[in-house]
């Protein structure tokens, strides 16, 4: 489902993490809670504040997680074309366990096929929404 750079990305993330569990030999997990919002019926309008909100029900204890700071891109065109398309920092240093984090919406063309991708230990594609003027 999720290919190109992003597959890339998360093989070494992968392998960073296992770099790092061999050298620090602690039990930890890669933890990649599901983006609730923005779903396929949000629309964000340039300029304006939103939540972007993700699932942290089934957090494990914040010590078994890997990185616990999170960051969040906006991405366009479908995690198929993750390698062809300008991803824009929306917001970063903030807790994975939060569960939401306030952005504004960038200045971007107007389209239907941008997506939030939470990275915490990884990447996360949240549903295609639209972003209007
Ligand atoms: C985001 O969520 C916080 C906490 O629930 C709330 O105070 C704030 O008004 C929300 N912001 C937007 C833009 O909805
Ligand atoms: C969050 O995850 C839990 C456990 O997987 C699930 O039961 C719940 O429905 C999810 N909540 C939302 C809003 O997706
Ligand atoms: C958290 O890690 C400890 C070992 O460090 C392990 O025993 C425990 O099962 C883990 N908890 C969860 C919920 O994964
Ligand atoms: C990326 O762009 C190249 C050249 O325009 C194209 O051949 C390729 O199919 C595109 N890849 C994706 C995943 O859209």
């Amino acid at each position: 489902m999720i290919m190109n750079g992003l597959t890339n990305f998360i093989c070494f993330t992968v392998l960073s993490f296992f770099a790092l569990v061999t050298a620090f030999p602690v039990v930890r997990e890669v933890y990649t809670p599901p983006v609730i919002l923005p779903d396929a019926s949000t629309v964000w309008v340039v300029g304006n504040q939103y939540n972007v909100t993700w699932n942290v029900t089934d957090a494990p204890p914040l010590q078994n997680i890997t990185d616990r700071t999170g960051f969040i891109v906006l991405a366009k065109g479908g995690d198929e074309a993750w390698d062809n398309n300008t991803l824009l920092e929306l917001a970063s240093g903030f807790s994975i366990l939060s569960g939401t984090v306030e952005v504004t919406c960038p200045k971007v063309p107007p389209a239907n096929d941008y997506a939030i991708v939470l990275f915490g230990d990884s990447g996360n594609f949240g549903n295609l929404f639209t972003i209007a003027e």
